[in-house]
Formats: structure tokens, C-alpha cells, sequence
């Protein structure tokens, strides 16, 4: 049952975060971080574990790479809702960091939680010394001026662009936004079981984007409640999506597409992948 393999996997994710913070205090960034890294669906640490345990890599070193992914996750959610980004009052249905402490400490947060992500990274848990070396460099890379942060540019531009984008600057934004970091948890699951990440690449690369367009028809019509967030925001903020470009019929036809090529993507694993197939499911038919 997927559902209850995602909660068993968000309890765990949740203990080990706990875990791996007790050490840090009780100052205002430790107490931030700890607040920040709370609750979530954990999409991005699911996904490290299950590859891990398709490719046979290490279960303990997989948890610490799922406990990096989401602190990179969490550090980019604090920053996206700062009022100089999204403006955002309402994370994870609790108040904001900057709302809860103040700005400050939102930003140093957010900074803390990334660097912490490197640190979880570099412990000798981890794996081998190549192996973290790879981690490292590639969760880098993911989150870095190539990744997550030149999309979270590339988003913040297209607000004040003087013509809409394109489907291709927009597909190339929301890789470079999202898809980047629910890539690295592939890459991360195949380097602990010393496998070739190619053929799930394509897997993570569908449900990247399946995911964003996700997000973008949740803005337009999901549930406050459970999604947690501000929704209908979007368009006034003039953002660049699939929905704002093709409208949410044909924004939901490509999703369910890329659904079908993320499921093709997992033919050669067989069985053992079906968990993988019903997130992909789980992914677009999401309401949180
Ligand atoms: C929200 O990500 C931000 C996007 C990349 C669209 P999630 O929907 O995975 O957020 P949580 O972790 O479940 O709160
Ligand atoms: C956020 O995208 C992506 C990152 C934080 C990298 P959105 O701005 O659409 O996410 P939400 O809707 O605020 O969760
Ligand atoms: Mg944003
Ligand atoms: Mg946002
Ligand atoms: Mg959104």
C-alpha cells in the first residue's frame, strides 16, 4: 500500500532529522531549522530510500542522504517565502520563518540548513569516501547556480519579463527550479548501490516537471487546508508556468504524459519498482 509506505518512510525521515539536530542547541537558528524541517510530504528523502533499497545501497547511508535532500528542500522553501521572493505567510500550514522569528533569521536559516545538508553528507555514515565525494558534489550542483537557485532566478525574472516565456524557457525554468532537486535523490539512491543512474534519470527528470505542474494546478485550484500554503497567487505575481502558458486542461494532459513516461522509464526493474510507479501516480493525483 503506497500510503502507508510514505508515512512509514515520513516517520522515519522525521526521527532521523530529530536525530541528527539534537546536537545543535537551542539557539534561534537550531530552533528555526527544527521548525523548518517539520512535516512536508518528504517527496525528494521517499525517493532517495526507495532507490537506495532498489539498487541494494546501504539503508543507513540512504537516510542520511534523505535527511540532506530535505534540508536542502526546507532551506529553499524558507528562502522562497521570504517577502523579497514569494511573500508567503503560510508554510506546511504553520506561519512562516520570517513571520515566526523574523527575517534575520529566515535568511540564516535557510543558510544554516544548507550547509548542514553538506555536513550530513560528509559523515563518514554516509558511504565510502568517493561516495560522499559524489554526493557532495552532486547535491552541489543540484541545488547550486546550475540548479535549484539559477530556476529560483529564472522564476523570479519571468515576473517582470516584458513578453511571456516560451515552452521551452519554461520547461527549462521548472527543471532548473524543481526538477533538479527531485533528480539528486536518484542520482544519490544509485551512488550508494553503485548503479547506473541513467535509465532512472529519465524517471526523475518526468516527475520533476509531472510535479511542478502539480504545484502550479494546486495554486489554481487546491485546498488551503491541505495544501498547507497561500494558493491563488500565482497569477497576480505574474508567475511562468505550464498552467499560466497552456491553461489547466492541457497543463494536466502533459503531466499525465510525463506519468507515462516516468512508468515506461522503470520497465526494466520490474516489480521492484512498482512503489516508484505509484509516486509517480501519487505525484499528479496529489491534493497537498
Ligand atoms: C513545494 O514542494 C515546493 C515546490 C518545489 C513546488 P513540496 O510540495 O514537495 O513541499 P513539502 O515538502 O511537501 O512541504
Ligand atoms: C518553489 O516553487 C520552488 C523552490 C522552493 C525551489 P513555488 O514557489 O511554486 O513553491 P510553493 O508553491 O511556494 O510551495
Ligand atoms: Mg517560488
Ligand atoms: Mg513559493
Ligand atoms: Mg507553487
Amino acid at each position: 500500500m503506497f500510503d502507508a509506505k510514505l508515512k512509514e518512510a515520513q516517520d522515519a525521515i522525521a526521527r532521523a532529522l530529530s536525530d541528527r539536530m539534537a546536537g545543535l542547541g537551542a539557539d534561534r537558528v537550531a530552533e528555526g531549522m527544527r521548525y523548518a524541517t517539520a512535516g512536508g510530504k518528504r517527496l525528494r528523502g521517499f525517493l532517495v530510500l526507495e532507490v537506495a533499497r532498489l539498487t541494494g545501497g546501504d539503508a543507513g547511508a540512504a537516510m542520511q542522504a534523505a535527511c540532506a535532500v530535505e534540508c536542502i528542500h526546507a532551506y529553499s522553501l524558507v528562502h522562497d517565502d521570504l517577502p523579497c521572493m514569494d511573500d508567503d505567510d503560510l508554510r506546511r500550514g504553520l506561519p512562516t520563518v520570517h513571520r515566526k522569528w523574523d527575517e534575520a533569521t529566515a535568511i540564516l536559516v535557510g543558510d544554516a540548513l544548507q550547509a548542514f545538508a553538506f555536513e550530513l553528507l560528509a559523515d563518514p555514515v554516509t558511504g565510502d569516501g568517493d561516495q560522499r565525494s559524489e554526493l557532495v558534489a552532486t547535491l552541489a550542483r543540484a541545488a547550486g547556480p546550475r540548479g535549484m537557485v539559477l530556476g529560483q532566478a529564472q522564476d523570479i525574472a519571468a515576473e517582470t519579463a516584458a513578453t511571456p516565456l516560451t515552452l521551452d524557457q519554461i520547461t527549462e525554468l521548472q527543471a532548473n527550479k524543481t526538477g533538479a532537486l527531485l533528480d539528486w535523490p536518484v542520482v544519490a539512491g544509485a551512488i550508494l548501490g553503485r548503479a547506473d543512474p541513467a535509465p532512472l534519470r529519465r524517471y526523475a527528470r518526468a516527475i520533476g516537471l509531472a510535479f511542478q505542474i502539480a504545484d502550479d494546478i494546486l495554486d489554481v485550484e487546491g485546498d488551503v487546508e491541505k495544501t498547507g500554503k497561500a494558493l491563488r497567487k500565482d497569477a497576480g505575481a505574474g508567475k511562468a508556468t505550464f498552467v499560466s502558458l497552456l491553461g489547466p486542461g492541457a497543463a494536466k494532459r502533459r503531466a499525465k504524459a510525463l506519468i507515462d513516461e516516468a512508468t515506461a522509464a522503470l520497465v526494466p526493474y520490474g516489480p521492484e519498482a512498482e512503489t516508484l510507479k505509484q509516486l509517480a501516480r501519487f505525484v499528479i493525483s496529489r491534493d497537498q
